[in-house]
């Protein structure tokens, strides 16, 4: 592994641990997607192993949550059997100043914004790189599709002002397929001088399931980044 892949390993580690700290015994707590998540999941298993921490329960967000909460012993329930979500943690691919962001670089989005919007509050977990002035600068929108759908949704798309690009699988011909069997097209705007309206408006195209902005969700981002060579974690 490269010397910066190491930095940005520790960086993801130190959040994740971070937000695993936070859980307390007794919750309800929804199991985000993604490289930074999967730390806080394995912290929060080991923390339920030791006796630190007891009776949790795991809402995942995507089969990768759930087979990771499985490895490191978190027993889960869905949605039906929860009366609530004390707390959710997931990873974000942007984060802009107001804490809104962009997910689905994970194609996992849909779900996890069912999960992290019931939840009592939402922590994300994100190393420095994550942070940008305007959502879309670094990464493109995700936009789950239903396949069927997906030629005249691209073209809606175009007609808002986007690029759209259709996912595709690496080590695997053709798209890529979501937890829910469906694809995702990724869409650079020129700008997105409204996160709340575009949600919507995006949301509104028939075809469409889900987009991964997520305005006014979030309540709490951690950051991992590195001070004097050492991985330190702050608060957003
Ligand atoms: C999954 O669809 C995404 O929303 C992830 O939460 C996001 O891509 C962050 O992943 P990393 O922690 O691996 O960067």
């Amino acid at each position: 592994m490269s010397a910066a892949a190491d930095t940005v390993k520790l960086m993801k580690q130190q959040v994740g641990k971070a937000a695993a700290d936070r859980v307390q015994s007794g919750t309800i707590v929804g199991l985000g997607t993604g490289s930074t998540t999967a730390y806080a999941i394995q912290f929060i298993g080991e923390r339920l192993q030791s006796g630190e921490i007891k009776d949790i329960k795991g809402i995942p967000t995507s089969f990768q949550a759930e087979v990771l909460a499985k490895q490191y012993g978190i027993p889960l329930i869905t949605l039906d059997e929860a009366d609530r979500i004390d707390v959710a943690i997931d990873g974000a691919d942007e984060v802009d100043p107001n804490k809104n962001l962009i997910k689905g670089g994970g194609a996992a989005h849909t779900r996890e914004k069912v999960v992290d919007s019931l939840a009592a509050e939402f922590i994300v977990v994100v190393d420095s790189s994550k942070i940008v002035d305007r959502l879309n600068s670094t990464f493109l929108l995700p936009v789950e599709v239903l396949p069927m759908a997906m030629t005249p949704v691209m073209r809606a798309i175009e007609n808002l002002g986007g690029k759209p690009e259709l996912r595709m699988g690496v080590r695997k011909a053709g798209p890529v397929i979501t937890d829910e069997g469906n694809f995702v097209i990724d869409v650079k705007f020129d700008e997105i001088a409204n996160p709340a309206e575009l949600e919507k408006t995006l949301n509104n195209i028939p075809g469409v399931l889900e987009n991964g902005l997520f305005v006014g969700v979030a309540n709490v981002v951690l950051i991992g980044e590195i001070k004097d060579g050492q991985p330190v974690v702050r608060e957003m």
